[in-house]
């Protein structure tokens, strides 16, 4: 490497060897400034303690009252819906966020099997509300998935098997 470069600046003079240097120069201000922008996007990113208790509280309120609005849908009223249908939608949006900034911070976004299987428990809890409102004969089958797919949630949340 050392031979190359010699022997470079000697067949193109002084500027080659000027350039080599020159070179060398950006790309170590060039890794300095990733360094800087890594270590300040730690620093706005990094959860402080009152953060995570926070985001742990929202996302437990949140599921609470996803599941209190689904467990409402299965029997309320139809002119209901609309109502309904805010909450539920404010509840599952508070859990997804608060869900992915976790995700983001404690797990650095890592694809594991339990955030997937979390995903689309989410899911099918947040179609529930509308799906009983307008199959209303099939009641049952809407309660029982909910109730499965919440169980499942919390398992993946606690023990996070894969
Ligand atoms: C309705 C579906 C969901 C249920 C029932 C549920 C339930 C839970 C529970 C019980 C916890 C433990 C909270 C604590 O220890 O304080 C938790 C934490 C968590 N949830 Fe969810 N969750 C759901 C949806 C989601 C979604 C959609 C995501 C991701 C986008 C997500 C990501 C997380 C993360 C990252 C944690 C932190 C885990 C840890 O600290 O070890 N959750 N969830």
């Amino acid at each position: 490497m050392l031979l190359g470069r010699k022997s470079e600046s000697k067949r193109h003079g002084a500027g080659a060897h000027f350039n080599i240097k020159r070179s060398r120069a950006f790309g170590h201000t060039a890794q300095v400034g990733c360094h800087l922008t890594l270590a300040l996007i730690k620093f706005l990113f990094k959860m402080s303690p009152g953060e995570i208790y926070s985001l742990h509280i929202i996302h437990i309120l949140s599921i609470l009252l996803l599941i209190g609005t689904t467990f409402y849908s299965f029997a309320g009223a139809p002119d209901t819906k609309k109502r309904i249908a805010i909450f539920s939608g404010v509840a599952a949006l508070l859990i997804l966020l608060t869900g992915i900034r976790m995700w983001q911070s404690q797990f650095s976004f890592a694809l594991a099997g339990w955030i997937v299987i979390k995903l689309i428990c989410w899911l099918g809890i947040s179609a529930m509300s509308g799906l009983a409102y307008r199959r209303r004969n099939q009641v049952v089958l809407w309660l029982s998935l909910t109730c499965l797919f919440a169980i499942v949630a919390v398992i993946m949340a606690y023990v996070k098997p894969f």
